[in-house]
């Protein structure tokens, strides 16, 4: 097949690269000359594990440009972002990418969106879109994605897919296409309920992750240790308590709930689950502010600024929140991520980041923040707070810190 993928981001660049593995003849588009020239130049434009391998064996079968050409297949994996303002999705990039498609597609030629989408969008926006330039003929399926940066490879292998389809044909042209490279099932469905499926399940882990950070708030009030609480609690056979943290980061669980929740009338839950992970930001600030107490022009620093472990992805990351906030309030604030390299506010190592620090938040659980030597570091005073029940406590006690450990007394 021919395939063209348009966006070349975290999720349609490894799509890509997987369908190439599997034979296809793919050209990757992309709006941003930059990525397609990296590519071009046989360099990647962001570290994910395996995506070196896979892009090494998958290169003569995968080609760069900017513009759509026709194809058997298109696939939409573009940003959907949320405006920030009036908190609904902003499809426009879907738009857009449709619209490139417009122009070139065909009677006979399969369309499938990706991206994450509000239930409606194929069937309002991408659909007629479509049909404008060619009113009938044409293949159209839903098929979000579910990987996970930092396994996203052998997630988008492994996962099981849904594919919401416009009729039986759909279904099954799309479906030949992911069992290309797809080992787990592919589940059959209408394209408005794929929609809402993929948006249920972030919202689901979203609110899940707020009510392990209300039961961290409620904790630190009644002065008992809620990790300690939720291992006990987990004991019971159908209590799965996810863990309570900074807030919540990334392209999809921060952002999703809204495209779910923005323009409905009855929705509540969704929208205050929401409200309680983003406060999570504040909360470590003041838990900061407490432990350092009245000294003259304070610092902060901030170990991690990606969203979560292990990843260099910042988006929608509580690190950038906890950094806004804690400058509002008048606090210097210094950040070390050692994955995150090109950030402007990141330091080069951690003793740069430690240096006159009178507390270390501990904000993403990166590996290599467990060898941090707090012996060794230049603070002024010797304050950790751990946002992430991630460090080994006893041993900055006994380098003399006094440690605050998010959720407990
Ligand atoms: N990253 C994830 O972990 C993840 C997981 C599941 C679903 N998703 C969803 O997948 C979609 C893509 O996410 P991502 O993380 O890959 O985004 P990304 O920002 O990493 O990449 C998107 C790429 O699309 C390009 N682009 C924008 N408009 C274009 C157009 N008209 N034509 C061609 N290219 C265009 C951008 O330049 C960018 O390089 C989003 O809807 C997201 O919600 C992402």
């Amino acid at each position: 097949m021919k395939i063209s993928v348009l966006g070349l981001g975290y999720i349609g660049l490894p799509t890509s690269l997987l369908l190439a593995d599997a034979g296809h003849d793919i050209t990757g588009v992309d709006i941003d000359t930059n990525i397609v020239n990296t590519l071009s130049n046989g360099n990647l434009p962001f570290e994910e594990p395996g995506l070196d391998d896979l892009f090494n064996r998958a290169r003569n079968k995968f080609k760069v440009s900017t513009d759509v050409e026709s194809s058997d297949v298109y696939i939409i994996a573009v940003p959907t972002p949320l405006d920030e303002e009036i908190k609904i999705a902003d499809i426009s990039y879907v738009k857009d990418a449709s619209k490139s498609i417009a122009t070139v597609i065909s009677p006979g030629q399969l369309v499938i969106l990706e991206s994450t989408v509000p239930p409606g969008t194929s069937e309002n926006i991408v659909l007629p879109i479509l049909k404008n330039s060619c009113p009938s003929g044409f293949y159209y399926a839903h098929c979000p994605e579910r990987a996970i940066p930092g396994k996203t490879i052998n997630e988008m292998v492994s996962n099981e897919r849904i594919i919401g389809a416009i009729d039986e044909e759909s279904y099954k042209k799309a479906k030949e296409i992911y069992t290309s490279f797809v080992k787990g099932n592919i589940y059959e469905s209408n394209v408005k309920t794929a929609e809402f499926v993929k948006l249920m399940e972030n919202t689901f882990r979203d609110i899940n992750i707020a009510l392990a950070n209300e039961f961290s708030l409620i904790a630190e009030e009644v002065g008992i240790d809620i990790w300690k609480a939720i291992r006990l609690a987990n004991l019971h056979p159908r209590v799965d308590i996810l863990s309570p943290g900074p807030g919540v980061g990334g392209h999809c669980l921060a952002i999703d709930p809204f495209f779910l929740a923005g323009k409905s009338k009855s929705s509540r839950i969704v929208k205050l689950a929401r409200e309680i992970n983003d406060f999570m930001a504040f909360h470590v600030v003041k838990l900061s502010k407490k432990m350092i107490g009245d000294i003259s022009n304070p610092t902060i620093t901030l170990l991690g600024l990606a969203y979560k472990g292990n990843v260099d992805d910042v988006r929608e990351s509580p690190a950038l929140k906890i950094k806004k906030i804690a400058e509002g309030e008048g606090f210097n604030v210094k950040v070390f991520d050692p994955l995150v390299k090109d950030h402007s506010s990141s330091c080069k190592d951690i003793k740069e980041a430690s240096v006159d620090s009178d507390c270390l938040i501990l904000v993403t659980d990166h590996s290599e923040f467990k060898d941090i030597d707090p012996e060794s570091l230049p603070v002024r005073s010797r304050n950790l707070v751990d946002t992430r029940n991630f460090l080994d406590h006893e041993r900055w006690e006994n380098a003399g810190f006094n440690v605050k450990l998010l959720g407990s007394s």
